[in-house]
């Protein structure tokens, strides 16, 4: 128990999952194809010139046909907040057009009355890891400017669509995920290995730009909607004291606070500028672009799901896992089956570490254990998973948000990450699951797709109704 611990009335419990990995229906009601639909094996797997069956998201868990039933299951839990995406290529199908698809749009306003039905807030992410994928051919991504028109047009119309139902929006997922993922997080074709330092940080201004001129898209459309940014969260720690691998990890970790530096005071820091001058990196603004970057966010969004090491030492720079990044493992930490490092603690400390850094409301928009489930019958008969391990990681991981908030952060609520099971980023997987909900559906394409409520479903439900007062 966690020793009379507190969240703020009116705290945002909920779910998160993507357009992408949950909806299936890849190519149907006008959609056109996303660089998801041709990435079968993930972040680090081949990119196929068609959409290739072996392909777990084409289908997904099949949420564009079943989210009814789906959003049921998530107000018998009692949530307060449901986060998903907007598939761009659904709205605007090759991305460049000037006419949206009304299809797409239905589909959506659909899903938002469906949530509201039963007092669920949509929270929307403009942008996660799904561009449309003639953006990527045709443009090369974010690495083109234009890229920022296109981006705007989308947000206009959907915010224009959906001011009366959506007031919380995101506007990149993992914004500087791009780092590591460009073609994933940014779209762009030109491969990792051959994309220059120049044209990764103009895609990143580009990016950037677009985030803010969002934000006043937003404020001036939906004057009583929320905006905010979304960071993959990853706190760096020396690996010792040595301050070398003290000076290694805060430039590791400037290299992230970077985006959130730009969104929360609408300009550059100088640790930046100094990187750019290092590296012979010059960034091409132009007039109007210092203006729109100063339209700073409401509050800032991040994920959390591990936490790494840094050091100066060559001889000790093995790679570990992480969420999309690797860094240097920690020898205190034990790691997932995926080999992420379990660190409850480092989310207290990220909550502190952005909250002095920002002063501003934060949002924990994912959190969760990724783990092979299995399925079987309960005490009652019913089908369902004993899943302790991830009733533990989120419970611990729920404790030092209380800390936090114990703290004095002023955090906003939290939506752990695949509330039911969905496509694994990373690794394109069904078997790495996250959810309160278990689907049956397997990487080999079988399975019926029904839905399961595990033990963790019962135990997010008391959470939710005692306002974490259960945990
Ligand atoms: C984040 C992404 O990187 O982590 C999600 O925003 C992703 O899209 C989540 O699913 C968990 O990662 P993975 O690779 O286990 O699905």
């Amino acid at each position: 128990h966690n020793n009379g611990l507190n969240f703020p009335d009116g705290f945002l419990w909920g779910g998160a999952i993507a357009a992408n990995q949950a909806e299936g229906a890849f190519d149907q009601y006008g959609k056109g194809w996303s660089t998801q639909d041709v990435a079968p094996k993930g972040v680090m797997g081949p990119i196929t010139e068609v959409p290739t069956e072996d392909n777990m998201k084409l289908v997904g868990i099949d949420f564009y046909h079943r989210y009814k039933e789906d959003v049921k299951l998530f107000a018998e839990m009692g949530f307060k907040v449901f986060r998903t995406s907007i598939a761009w290529s659904r709205i605007f199908p090759k991305g460049d057009e000037t006419e949206p698809n009304e299809q797409g749009l239905q589909f959506y306003d659909d899903l938002f009355d469906e949530c509201l039905k039963y007092g669920i807030q949509p929270l929307v992410t403009l942008s996660h890891y799904e561009t449309p994928l003639h953006l990527s051919k045709q443009y090369d991504g974010w690495v083109n400017r234009k890229l920022i028109g296109f981006y705007e047009r989308y947000a206009e119309t959907v915010f224009r669509r959906y001011k009366d139902k959506v007031k919380y929006w995101l506007t990149f997922n993992e914004i500087n995920s791009i780092l590591e993922a460009p073609f994933m997080s940014g779209g762009i074709y030109t491969p990792k290995d051959e994309l220059s330092k120049q044209d990764l940080y103009q895609a990143i201004h580009h990016e950037l730009v677009a985030s803010a001129s969002a934000v006043k898209l937003c404020h001036e459309i939906i004057p009583d909607a929320q905006i905010g940014c979304m960071i993959l969260s990853m706190p760096t720690y020396p690996l010792t004291p040595n301050p070398d691998d003290v000076i290694a990890a805060m430039q590791a970790e400037h290299k992230n606070y970077f985006f959130g530096d730009v969104h929360v005071r609408g300009r550059y820091p100088g640790y930046m500028k100094r990187y750019f001058r290092e590296h012979g990196i010059e960034i091409k603004m132009e007039a109007g672009d210092e203006e729109t970057l100063l339209h700073t966010v409401d509050f800032i969004s991040f994920s959390y799901y591990v936490s790494i090491c840094e050091t100066a030492d060559p001889s000790k720079k093995q790679a570990g896992h992480g969420n999309l990044f690797s860094g240097v493992p920690n020898p205190h930490l034990q790691a997932s089956e995926w080999g992420w490092q379990i660190d409850p603690q480092g989310l207290r400390y990220v909550l502190n570490m952005f909250y002095d850094r920002y002063q501003k409301p934060l949002f924990i928009v994912e959190n969760g254990l990724g783990a092979v489930d299995e399925l079987v019958t309960g005490p009652d008969g019913e089908k369902t998973v004993e899943d302790d391990y991830r009733i533990q990681y989120l419970n611990d991981h729920l404790v030092q948000v209380a800390e936090a908030v114990e703290d004095g952060v002023e955090v906003m609520g939290f939506t752990s990450w695949g509330c039911i099971d969905v496509v694994s980023a990373s690794s394109a997987q069904l078997k790495k699951r996250y959810g309160y909900i278990y689907v049956d559906r397997h990487d080999d394409g079988s399975g019926t797709l029904d839905r399961y409520r595990k033990k963790s479903f019962h135990w997010y439900k008391d959470v939710i109704s005692t306002n974490g007062r259960s945990l």
